[in-house]
C-alpha cells in the first residue's frame, strides 16, 4: 500500500509553548485511521499543524510524496486535503445553503451543483433544511453541515476533529456511518474520536496518544481486542 500522507517526528505548538513532542505517523490510500487520548494530550494541535493552522516547529509532513510541511490551508485545500474543525465549524447565522456555498464561491456553478448533489444524497436530511440557519439544526445536523462544507472541495482526504463529541448514541453512529461510506466512496479518513469503540469498530488502525506523543500505534481490531491495552489506555473502552 502507497502512504498518502507520511509524518516525521512532527513538532508544534502555540507561540513558544511545544505541544507535540515528535509524532509519527502514517496513514495509506483508502485507510480509515482514529486517533484516540486523553483530553488536552494534543490530538486537536496535531491535526491543526497537518492543516497548517498551528506554530511549526519541525518534522516533516509528506502527502502524496511531496513535502507539505507548514504549507497555508488554502493551498492544501487545492491539493485534496479537507478538515472539519472540532469547535465553530459552521456559521450559526447563515443559512444551510449558505453556509455550504460560502467556501465555493470560486467553482463553476455546473462542478457546485454536482458536489450539492453528492453533499445531498450523502446526508439527505440536510436538503429541506436548505433555507434554515444554522443554530436551528440538531447537533447531529449540525455535524452533517460541518462535513459537508469540508466535501465541497472535493477532498481525496479528510481531517476529521471529534465529529460526534456530544451527540446522542443514535446520531454517533449515523456520523460514524457516514464517514464509513465516504471512505468507501474513495476518500482516505484521519479522525480523532473520544468514541474510541465506535470509532475504531469502523477503523483499520488506531494510534493512541499521550502528552503529545504517540504511546501506541496497532490495527484497530487489535486494540479493541487486546485487555492489556484497552484497559491500561482506555479505560472506557470496554463499557
Ligand atoms: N490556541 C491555543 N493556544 C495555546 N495553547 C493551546 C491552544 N489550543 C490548545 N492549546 C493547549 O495545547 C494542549 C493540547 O490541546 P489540544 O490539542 O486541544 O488537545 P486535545 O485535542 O488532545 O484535547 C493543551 O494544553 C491546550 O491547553
Ligand atoms: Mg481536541
Amino acid at each position: 500500500m502507497s502512504k498518502l500522507l507520511n509524518i516525521k517526528n512532527l513538532k508544534s505548538g502555540y507561540g513558544n509553548v511545544q505541544i507535540l513532542n515528535g509524532i509519527d505517523l502514517y496513514v495509506d490510500k483508502n485507510e480509515f485511521v482514529t486517533i484516540i487520548g486523553p483530553n488536552g494530550c494534543g490530538k486537536s494541535t496535531f491535526i491543526k499543524t497537518i492543516f497548517g493552522l498551528s506554530k511549526y516547529f519541525s518534522g516533516e509532513i509528506f502527502f502524496q510524496n511531496e513535502n507539505i510541511t507548514n504549507i497555508r490551508s488554502d493551498l492544501l485545500i487545492t491539493k485534496g486535503i479537507s478538515y472539519v474543525p472540532q469547535v465553530e465549524n459552521v456559521f450559526s447565522s447563515l443559512s444551510v445553503y449558505d453556509n455550504l456555498i460560502i467556501g465555493s464561491l470560486n467553482l463553476e456553478q455546473k462542478i457546485l451543483y454536482n458536489r450539492l448533489d453528492f453533499i445531498y444524497e450523502l446526508f439527505p436530511d440536510l436538503y429541506p433544511r436548505n433555507s434554515d440557519i444554522a443554530e436551528s439544526l440538531s447537533g447531529g445536523e449540525r455535524q452533517m453541515l460541518a462535513i459537508s462544507r469540508a466535501l465541497l472541495s472535493n477532498p481525496k482526504f479528510l481531517l476529521l476533529d471529534e465529529p460526534t463529541a456530544a451527540l446522542s448514541p443514535k446520531f454517533q453512529k449515523i456520523i460514524i456511518n457516514k464517514i464509513s461510506e465516504l471512505r468507501n466512496s474513495g476518500i482516505t479518513i484521519l479522525i480523532v474520536e473520544q468514541n474510541a469503540k465506535l470509532s475504531l469498530k469502523a477503523s483499520d488502525r488506531g494510534y493512541i496518544f499521550s502528552n503529545g506523543k504517540v504511546v501506541l500505534d496497532a490495527k484497530a481490531s487489535k486494540i479493541l481486542q487486546d485487555d492489556n491495552i484497552s484497559d491500561y489506555f482506555l479505560g472506557k473502552i470496554k463499557s
